[in-house]
């Protein structure tokens, strides 16, 4: 298997790859994750979106299956390569990919199948009609999101509300998108949707969809749901694979959303073949979707791979062969958390190159998974990169239980480093039920 991304996430596939003894792994990735490493018999440290780096690799080690796992390659078009070049791969092609990769084509896409879920919006190549439209949107008391259709590494969405003043303040981050040319230089103008967030994840093979159980992440930096937004700071799942404040109609809904729109990538450019991530908003009137990932979430893959009773190289065959149909994919009924290590200052001004000490043997005694993330391994110590470290993962009969194990693990990671305590804790849970049940009275 070639196995293409460095985080913790793809260590959580190498994993996941490995619980089969006949896999053997290569993987390029761009820095030395340690983990991913000891699980590799050969490693390329190159950047994960060089094409020419990958088509070499690949015909060195020539891998039956490749799995990418983050976005960055497959918008430059590594499933393309790999496909070419008679790799099937796990991960769409660069057109399918632009589900996540192009804002403007998932929400048109949506609109032009008539996709449930969807939200209104704008899109603009120039600042032309971009006031006109959050004027009108504002005379009907609704705030907006601003979007740069393109990737911007998750720092490029800004919402009213938090990043975001007000729609004044929205117009000119609209002006800054287009005249700095921030994701593409092309701007989406959404409402802003008003509920409590989930993640639900599909395997799929071009036609049929594995649901994954649902999860939620926690995107703000600090305790409370405060502070800047990150890549998601940690997330947990239930035993029922639903969540606290989801009912069986809101997941229902969100599964056919993803079941219409596998089907209208389909048509529209051809087979997605991967893992499809629908990040939704439960709203007052059902789910919505914030956006579609090409990929597994990070941290909510570390929820996920754990509970998965299949062997995941079975997954990732029956996604390249389109025979999804044919096995069931089935997951532990128990639940999980998963809270991620950050240096301190992440993500605004995060301190780097600095020793993190973690105690292997002690976190596995406690029975908590680890995962490493941004880190380099030199000389027989780790480094903090700036970014998300290490991910540590609860998994038991209860979320009290995982959030339990997690924190023990915790005290054998030391650093100039933070965590969230909360995220797996009762009260927070606490504050999403409630939200949804006011939501859902007052409309
Ligand atoms: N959990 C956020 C992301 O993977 O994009």
């Amino acid at each position: 298997m070639l196995l293409i991304g460095g985080g913790a996430r793809e260590h959580a596939i190498a994993e996941a790859l490995k619980k089969s003894p006949s896999v053997k792994l290569y993987t390029l990735m761009k820095n030395r994750n340690p983990g991913i490493y000891r699980l590799s018999e050969k490693v390329s440290l190159k950047p994960e979106t060089d094409l020419e780096a990958i088509k070499s690799f690949a015909e060195e080690v020539k891998p039956d299956i490749a799995v990418i796992g983050p976005e960055a390659p497959l918008e430059a078009g590594a499933a393309d390569v790999l496909w070419d070049m008679g790799v099937p791969t796990v991960g769409p092609r660069k057109e399918a990919a632009q589900i996540e990769t192009s804002k403007e084509f998932m929400r048109e896409l949506m609109k032009k199948y008539s996709i449930k879920g969807s939200v209104e919006y704008a899109s603009f190549d120039t600042y032309e009609g971009v006031e006109e439209y959050i004027d009108s949107l504002s005379e009907r008391g609704i705030d907006v999101v601003v979007k740069p259709v393109g990737l911007t590494g998750g720092k490029g969405v800004k919402v009213v509300g938090e990043q975001l003043k007000d729609n004044e303040e929205a117009k000119e981050y609209a002006r800054e998108i287009l005249e700095k040319k921030i994701g593409g230089g092309k701007v989406v103008i959404e409402e802003k949707l008003v509920g409590v967030e989930f993640t639900l994840h599909g395997f799929v093979d071009g036609r049929n969809i594995a649901f994954t159980p649902a999860v939620q992440d926690h995107p703000h930096a600090y305790e409370g749901d405060r502070g800047p937004i990150t890549g998601g700071m940690g997330s947990y799942s239930c035993p029922d694979h639903k969540l606290p404040f989801l009912t069986d109609r809101d997941l229902e809904e969100a599964k056919e959303i993803m079941r219409e729109t596998v089907e209208a990538i389909r048509k529209e450019v051809g087979p997605y073949q991967g893992i499809l991530y629908g990040q939704f908003m439960l709203t007052a009137d059902g789910p919505k979707v914030v956006e579609y990932n090409a990929r597994f979430g990070d941290p909510e893959a570390m929820n996920i791979l754990p509970l998965l009773k299949n062997h995941f190289l079975e997954i990732c065959e029956a996604i390249v062969n389109g025979t999804l149909d044919r096995i069931n994919v089935e997951f532990e009924r128990k639940a999980s958390v998963c809270k991620y290590v950050a240096p301190k200052g992440y993500p605004t001004d995060p301190v780097k190159g600095k020793v993190i000490k973690v105690e292997e043997e002690k976190i596995r005694e406690t029975g908590a998974l680890l995962y490493y993330a941004s880190v380099d391994e030199r000389d027989g110590k780790l480094y903090l990169t700036g970014s998300r470290s290490v991910a540590l993962v609860g998994i038991s009969e209860n979320i009290e239980e995982c959030e339990r194990i997690v924190e023990e693990a915790m005290k054998y990671i030391e650093g100039e480093v933070f965590h969230r305590r909360d995220i797996g804790k009762i009260e927070l849970i606490k504050k999403r039920i409630e939200m949804i049940r006011k939501l859902r009275s007052n409309s």
